[in-house]
């Protein structure tokens, strides 16, 4: 049977990116002999419109019996006056958190024809190609207790870092599992140094490495180091795991590393399911853009990249996805711009289709 893919574009510019990768599934069926069974449906204030909610529990029954998630964006200010248990993002909350999805990955890619958008110096990021994995549903956003409380005559902020071990190994187990699919290598940071969840996330991280991942290269760094040399030299790491505070600062500014909203994908995992891949959704970073939402501006390069992380993580397919980023990068290099990536005055941007065109070709 062929390997099933869940669409949800959502709203605003969400439909305008995914129609580009319609038209690259449709591309690997006919050329490649890759087939998907394609299903689609609602999501955020496109599933409130119809149905009252931002998502229907037949859709979130569909997002748990399919091998992929895509999803477009959610959101635009015609939903800002909902109630907040029926607000757009709510349908997105609900997908991350039924489907369990522990594990972000934030990608930091950065095409040789864009590197001067990044804030640093072309050679310190041109090429570059890391992964952060961000633990995403515990620790200290999470922990408790929490609260402010009354503390004798002044108040007290309260926040818990804790994570199980388990926790610790299953985040831990996504990232070798990408690593074997990537350069090999995982770069674990925390803050073993002054905190004790730091201290069991060295251990377990250790453990797992040592006992079922033997093969893959494993190393340590303090998060605030991390946070230094992803600044200074980038290309050293490979996938880079750590948990969901670290992981939220480190993925921000690694993201600005590579330059323009408009490129970035994301994808989040779960646990393995019965036939071995894992649960996962796979998104652009950017949201439903209402500023240019229905103008054929939008760039569709980051929705997809997610549909390249889909062939390179749930489907085995990572020389197909090696494909799909190899013709991104010779669009970016032949002067293909959407008007996102302009940096002269005077060139011509080419509009969300026109960029679909161009990869297609
Ligand atoms: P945004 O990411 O939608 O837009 C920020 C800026 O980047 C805008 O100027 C937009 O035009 C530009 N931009 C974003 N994606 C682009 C693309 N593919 N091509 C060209 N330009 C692009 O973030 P914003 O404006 O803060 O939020 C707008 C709506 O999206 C809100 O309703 C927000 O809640 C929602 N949102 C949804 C997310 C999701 O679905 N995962 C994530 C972030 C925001
Ligand atoms: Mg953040």
């Amino acid at each position: 049977t062929n390997p099933s893919l869940l669409i949800l574009p959502g709203d605003g510019i969400g439909p305008e990116v995914m129609a580009e990768v319609r038209r690259i599934i449709g591309w690997y069926g006919e050329k490649r002999g890759m087939h998907f069974d394609v299903s689609e449906d609602l999501v955020g204030g496109a599933a409130y419109d119809a149905h009252g909610t931002p998502l229907t529990d037949a859709t979130m029954e569909k997002a748990q019996n399919v091998d992929a998630v895509l999803l477009g964006a959610v959101g635009g200010p015609k939903y800002d006056v909902l109630d907040f248990s029926v607000k757009p993002e709510r349908g997105l909350l609900r997908l991350r958190k039924e489907m369990d999805l522990f594990a972000n990955l934030r990608p930091a890619q950065c095409f040789d024809a864009l590197a001067d958008f990044s804030s640093l110096k072309r050679d310190v990021v041109a090429g570059l190609d890391i992964m952060i994995v961000r633990e995403l549903t515990s620790g200290i956003y999470f922990g408790e207790p929490r609260g402010i409380i009354q503390e004798g005559n002044e108040r007290v902020g309260i926040n818990t870092q804790r994570y199980t071990e388990s926790e610790i190994e299953r985040v831990a187990r996504s990232a070798f599992e990408l690593a074997r699919r990537r350069g090999n290598k995982v770069c674990s940071m925390e803050k073993a140094n002054v905190m004790e969840s730091g201290v069991l996330w060295r251990e377990v991280v250790t453990k797992i490495g040592e006992t079922e991942y033997p093969d893959v290269e494993l190393s340590h760094m303090y998060a605030d180091a991390g946070a230094m040399q992803l600044c200074r030299w980038p290309k050293q790491f490979d996938v880079i795991v750590t948990d969901n505070l670290f992981g939220d600062l480190l993925s921000d500014a690694a993201a600005m590393l590579t330059g323009s909203l408009g490129m970035l994908p994301s994808a989040s995992l779960g646990a393995p399911m019965a036939n071995g891949r894992p649960k996962a959704l796979y998104e652009p970073v950017h949201g439903s853009a209402p500023d240019i939402a229905g103008q054929a501006k939008a760039n569709p390069i980051a929705c997809i990249l997610s549909f390249a992380m889909a062939l390179r993580y749930s489907f085995d397919q990572g020389a197909e996805a090696d494909r799909l980023e190899a013709a991104v990068e010779t669009v970016l290099a032949d002067g293909v711009r959407t008007a996102d990536l302009m940096q002269n005055e005077g060139e011509t941007p080419v509009s969300t289709s026109g960029m679909g065109d161009a990869v297609l070709a």
